[in-house]
C-alpha cells in the first residue's frame, strides 16, 4: 500500500515499464531466461503486473502466478489483465516474498523484475524462490543497472513556455519535501545490482550468467505511433499529480511545500503536458529515456 501510494504508483509503474519492456526484447528474454511452451512461472514482486503480461506474450500455454505484497498493485494486476482479455492466462495474488504461499518444487521458473533491489530482505527472498521452485529449475532477475530521463536540447521547451523555470524550480522542492517527509522514502532496499550474479553464485547457482539488455526511448521517434506518445504523456502527468497528492495529505505544515506551491505546481505541470500533447506530432520533443538493464539467471540444482 506505502509503495503504490507514495513511491510508484500503479500509473507510473504501468507507464515507465512501456518505455522498458520492447517488444524487440521479448525473444532475448525468452530466449535467456530458457522459458519455452507450457512452463509454469512465477513473478515475484509482479506490482502491477507488467513484466507477467510480457511474458505470457511471449509463448504458448505458459501458467504464470504474479505476487506482490501491495494489495493496491495485485488488484490493478488483476483489473489490466482483465481490461487486456488476458485474464485467463494470469493468476495474481498478494503476498509476501519471504514467505511464499506455494508449496516446494512446484514451479518451472521464477522470474523477477526490479524486485532484488527492492526488497527488504533479498536473501530471504532468494532463498524461498529456491524453494519452490523444481530441482533444474531456473530463477532469472531483470534489474536496470542504469537509468536516466533527459531532456536533450535546449529547444526542447521553446521560448514561449515561460512556465518552465518555475516549474524546475518547483521540481526541486517537490523532491526535497518526498525525500524530507517520509523517513521510508528511499524504497531502494534491497541489493545493488551489480552485487546479483555474486548473490546468484554464492547462494549455490549453476550457470549464472549476466546479460546486458539495453532500452531506449524517445518521443520524437518518427516511427512510434502518436497515440503511444500520447499516452506516456498522459499517464506520467497523472502520476506524477497523484502521488504529488499523496503527499500533500502528510504535509499537513506546509513546512516543505505550502497549498499554494502545490497548486501552482499542478498548473505547471499541466501546461508541460498541454504543450507536449500538443506537439508531439512534430517530432521535436527530445525526451531521452532509457538505459541499461541487467538480466540474471541461474539454474538451480536441489
Ligand atoms: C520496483 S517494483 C517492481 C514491480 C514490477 N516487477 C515491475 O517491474 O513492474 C518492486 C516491487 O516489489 C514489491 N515488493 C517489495 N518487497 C516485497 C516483498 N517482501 N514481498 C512481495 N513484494 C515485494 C513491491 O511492492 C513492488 O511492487
Amino acid at each position: 500500500m506505502i509503495w503504490s501510494k507514495y513511491f510508484q504508483n500503479p500509473i507510473y509503474m504501468e507507464v515507465t515499464r512501456k518505455t522498458l519492456l520492447s517488444e524487440d526484447l521479448r525473444p532475448l528474454i525468452m530466449q535467456y531466461c530458457e522459458i519455452t511452451q507450457g512452463m509454469k512461472l512465477l513473478d515475484v514482486g509482479c506490482g502491477t503486473g507488467s513484466f507477467t503480461r510480457y511474458l505470457a506474450d511471449g509463448a504458448e500455454g505458459l501458467e504464470i502466478t504474479g505476487i506482490d505484497a501491495d494489495t493496491v498493485f495485485i488488484q490493478q494486476a488483476r483489473v489490466i489483465a482483465e481490461n487486456k482479455g488476458v485474464a485467463g492466462k494470469l493468476e495474481f495474488v498478494a503476498g509476501d516474498a519471504c514467505e511464499l504461499i506455494f508449496p516446494d518444487n512446484c514451479f518451472d521458473a521464477v522470474v523477477s523484475h526490479t524486485f532484488f533491489t527492492s526488497v527488504e530482505n533479498p536473501g530471504k527472498a532468494l532463498s524461498e524462490m529456491m524453494r519452490v521452485v523444481r530441482p533444474g529449475g531456473m530463477i532469472a532477475s531483470i534489474t536496470a543497472m542504469s537509468f536516466v530521463n533527459q531532456t536533450w536540447h535546449k529547444g526542447y521547451y521553446s521560448a514561449e513556455c515561460t512556465w518552465y523555470e518555475k516549474l524546475i524550480d518547483l521540481e526541486a522542492k517537490v523532491w526535497k519535501m518526498y525525500q524530507a517527509i517520509n523517513s521510508i522514502a528511499n524504497y531502494t532496499k534491497g541489493i545493488p545490482t551489480s552485487e546479483i550474479p555474486h548473490f546468484f553464485a554464492e547462494s549455490g547457482f549453476k550457470n549464472v550468467c549476466l546479460y546486458p539488455i539495453g532500452k531506449a526511448f524517445s518521443l520524437s521517434n518518427a516511427a512510434m505511433p502518436a497515440n503511444e506518445k500520447q499516452e506516456y504523456i498522459t499517464g506520467m502527468y497523472e502520476a506524477e499529480r497523484q502521488k504529488l497528492l499523496s503527499y500533500m495529505e502528510l504535509e499537513e505544515t506546509g513546512q516543505y511545500f505550502s497549498q499554494d506551491d502545490c497548486d501552482q505546481y499542478l498548473k505547471l505541470l499541466l501546461a508541460k503536458r498541454d504543450y507536449l500533447l500538443r506537439n508531439i506530432g512534430e517530432n521535436h520533443i527530445w525526451e531521452w529515456q532509457g538505459g541499461a538493464n541487467a538480466l540474471v539467471v541461474g539454474k538451480i540444482v536441489k
